[in-house]
């Protein structure tokens, strides 16, 4: 049997203090995505992510962080954001204008994108992990990796030159240590506390199945929905009686807007066997009562909707014929 783990929810027990036990890794990361389009035109789009959840924005514009939750100012005070928020400002601008300054030099073609991707990795039992990565047109360019700017292997020269001319500046190495080091860290015990209710919180999925034909007459695709859980993981399979199906194929969990999770799963079938078929989704919201949806029971209702999915649509058709008919 599939044991279950909560990824979340196992970072902070019941009713402790911050710095307990973990399960698995938690991070927080901030995205920033660096637009050059030409000699003179560049925007900058940051968000913040704890996981695969996003939590903050950026207001470019306006040069402000935007929190997108009630608890997405964690435990730091309104002056301790400020200065964050002063100092992201003054990076986003610098930032710029200083590949703009040494686009030429460092052989940075325009158009270009910049990706960054920097935060802390929180472990149980480990020191936090605190990185900085950058892409260039979506590829590796270089990292921070113990106090110094470190090209990848695809960046090649380009990559060492942007290395060698940030190396230069000690207090941004500093600084960049200590964002990813110590405030990242605290924010994130800061934002698991208040976010608590939120992200400890279970939603039930709904499950339905529907099927397609496939290129064979005696084949039928059988297609299992599973929609609006919270958390994401999930356990989903087709059984045949007791059996779980091993063709069975699983899409990706893909993310619904409410912040739930959304996931399919499928199995080719010889039709006569899909009578004895059934889904069966395990999830946390429903503790030990396992959703199990029988494919013959969808069959029956497929025979009560089937005609009226006929019916409907003719008397749509004559009803439509006979209105044409009165105003001609
Ligand atoms: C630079 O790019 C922007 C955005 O694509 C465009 O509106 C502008 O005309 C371009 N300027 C030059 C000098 O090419
Ligand atoms: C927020 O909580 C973390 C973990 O308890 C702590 O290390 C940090 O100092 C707190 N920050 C503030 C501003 O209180
Ligand atoms: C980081 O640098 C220190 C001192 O220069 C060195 O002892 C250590 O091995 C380095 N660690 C890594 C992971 O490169």
């Amino acid at each position: 049997m599939l044991f279950l783990q909560f990824p979340l929810l196992a970072v902070l027990l019941p009713g402790g203090s911050n710095e307990e036990v973990f399960q698995e890794p938690v991070s927080f990361y901030l995205i920033q995505i660096s637009s050059f389009a030409n000699k003179t035109w560049a925007q900058n789009q940051g968000s913040g992510w704890l996981d695969e959840l996003l939590t903050h924005g950026w207001e470019s514009e306006l040069g402000t962080i935007i929190f997108l939750h009630a608890w997405s100012k964690g435990n730091f005070s309104d002056a301790e954001l400020m200065d964050l928020e002063l100092l992201f400002r003054v990076y986003f601008i610098g930032f710029i204008r200083e590949i703009q300054d040494h686009a030429s030099a460092l052989k940075l073609e325009y158009p270009f994108e910049l990706q960054v991707s920097a935060g802390c990795e929180l472990h149980s039992g480990r020191s936090p992990k605190g990185f900085f990565h950058v892409a260039y047109q979506g590829s590796d360019f270089l990292s921070f990796q113990n106090m110094s700017w470190v090209p990848s292997p695809k960046g090649e020269s380009r990559a060492q030159n942007v290395c060698n001319l940030i190396n230069q500046y000690q207090g941004i190495q500093e600084t960049v240590q200590r964002l990813v080091r110590n405030s990242c860290p605290q924010f994130v015990f800061g934002l698991l506390d208040a976010g608590r209710m939120d992200l400890q919180r279970q939603v039930r999925p709904q499950v339905w199945l529907s099927s397609s034909p496939t290129l064979s007459p005696d084949w039928l695709l059988l297609v299992c929905h599973v929609s609006g859980f919270y958390p994401k993981l999930v356990w989903v399979t087709w059984m045949w009686g007791e059996q779980e199906q091993p063709d069975t194929k699983q899409g990706d969990i893909l993310p619904i807007a409410d912040g739930t999770w959304y996931l399919w799963v499928i199995l080719n079938m010889m039709t006569e066997d899909a009578a004895g078929l059934s889904c069966q989704v395990r999830h946390s919201s429903l503790g030990s009562e396992d959703i199990i949806i029988y494919w013959s029971n969808h069959i029956s209702m497929n025979f009560i909707l089937i005609p009226l999915g006929v019916i409907l649509p003719l008397m749509l058709l004559i009803g439509l014929v006979v209105v044409f008919k009165k105003h001609w």
